[in-house]
């Protein structure tokens, strides 16, 4: 008799992005990442996420890194692993938008130096903002992974999710990710999301989830359950709390249940080892608090935009009123159509909420809030106050197109600007335009 061969679930180990920017603020030099990587290439995982998100601004920012040398080195570590990085849609690795021809030439770059997996989220979930990047993902012949904003409101329902879900399977993905930014998604909802979205999409399915709240492990269980092929995951080190769902425990738990995740657990139980050394190098970084934290079920504020918040008070000896704020965030989500909480738009809201609490509700109207109002960001989940949106339109009509269509290609000019710069260097000048003077003039120095 012929047996059943086990089910295989494929594991994206995320300790080198997404961990580090979760506990040690993204601070870990690349010759530090390498140690881990090569011991994470020996162990048979199938994907690491390595790149992306606040990556690259941290390399230009603070640790005058090259970021693409930093692809680089990783992939190369790395070469039978899937390459996955996080792409802010439109925004790229930025906080806004950029012109088509900038976002087509950042997305080569990114695939010339090694990046095989790019997962595209836009922060209203308004899947025009994804489509530039899908179509020269496209172009490079690599993966490109749409991914859904995991928020709790009164509008973001399963049909909600499993609609946009489809319509990035419309766009051309080749899988879509639920991304569970803040930890907040429960098993139950998990098994049910997944369970609707494979009946819904033909495309696999990747869970990304926190474990703020403690119940990470839990969801991704039950996401492989109800037939979910990719799961995020970190090395034990960085696992738990404001980070993931633990690695080394989902190999044994997985294949203890019958099924097959390629891993061999003694070599990943040598990545871990490195990853506890390269941790405690970085404690300078690390978050007072960086465990469980359950409040989040209650307010629904995820756990890096209530201690930034908190700090900011602090500053302005205003740490009073940081109950009124924490009930003021949904208020102002509530005018501003719902968004998700996720860069850029969750410091849009708290910013808007903090004004509103300490200047009086909507005394002031921030910039960013406005251009939101406007339509500039794209599509909110829900519609914004038609109130508020009058006065900062002040009889314009709002922006109903594609935001990125009213951006004219920067690149000519941009090449102009530059002259005999490589298109790598260009991206970091047109992407920071700020931090790009005192990278490059450090990179000379170091020369
Ligand atoms: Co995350």
């Amino acid at each position: 008799m012929k047996s059943e061969s086990p089910r295989k679930v494929k594991l994206f180990d995320i300790t080198l992005r997404d961990g580090s920017q979760s506990k040690v603020a993204t601070r870990i030099k690349l010759e530090d990442l390498l140690k881990v990587a090569r011991k994470l290439a020996a162990s048979g995982i199938y994907g690491a996420e390595t790149w992306g998100g606040a990556t690259f601004d941290v390399c230009v920012r603070y640790l005058r890194e090259d970021p693409w040398e930093r692809a680089r080195l990783l992939k190369a570590a790395m070469p039978n692993v899937q390459n996955m990085m996080l792409i802010r849609g439109q925004n790229l690795v930025a906080y806004t938008n950029f012109s088509d021809d900038v976002v087509r030439k950042f997305v080569h770059a990114a695939a010339r130096n090694g990046i095989d997996v790019f997962r595209i989220f836009d922060a209203l979930d308004d899947v025009r903002n994804h489509q530039a990047v899908i179509k020269a993902v496209k172009e490079t012949g690599k993966t490109s992974e749409g991914a859904v904003c995991y928020t709790i409101s009164p509008v973001h329902t399963i049909e909600k999710f499993v609609a946009k879900a489809r319509q990035l399977e419309d766009s051309g993905v080749d899988q879509i990710a639920i991304k569970d930014m803040a930890g907040l998604i429960d098993p139950a909802t998990t098994f049910e999301l997944v369970t609707n979205l494979k009946k819904a999409v033909s495309v696999p399915i990747h869970l990304h989830t926190h474990d703020n709240c403690g119940m990470g492990m839990m969801s991704a269980l039950k996401a492989v359950e109800a037939g979910c092929e990719m799961i995020d995951c970190v090395l034990s080190p960085f696992a738990g709390g404001t980070g993931h769902p633990c690695t080394e425990s989902l190999v044994f738990a997985l294949e203890r249940l019958g099924y097959d995740t390629g891993c061999d657990l003694e070599k990943l139980t040598d990545a871990a080892e490195e990853a506890k050394v390269m941790r405690s190098l970085y404690s300078d970084f690390e978050a007072p608090y960086s465990g469980v934290d359950c409040r989040m079920l209650v307010t629904q504020i995820p756990g890096g935009v209530m201690s930034n918040l908190s700090s900011q008070l602090k500053q302005q000896n205003a740490l009073d009123r940081l109950e009124e704020i924490i009930k003021e965030i949904p208020r102002v989500r509530e005018d501003l159509g719902w968004i998700p909480l996720v860069t850029p738009t969750s410091q849009i809201v708290v910013s808007q909420a903090t004004f509103n609490v300490l200047l009086g509700r909507y005394k002031i109207i921030a910039n960013h809030t406005a251009n939101l109002l406007k339509g500039l960001y794209g599509e909110t989940p829900a519609p914004v106050d038609k109130e508020l949106q009058d006065r900062v339109l002040k009889g314009q009509p709002p922006t109903t197109v594609r935001p990125a269509e009213l951006l004219p290609p920067m690149w000519p000019e941009l090449e102009k600007k530059f002259p005999g710069l490589s298109d790598e260097e260009i991206l970091i000048h047109a992407i920071f335009p700020h931090e790009a003077q005192g990278y490059f003039e450090s990179k000379q120095g170091a020369r």
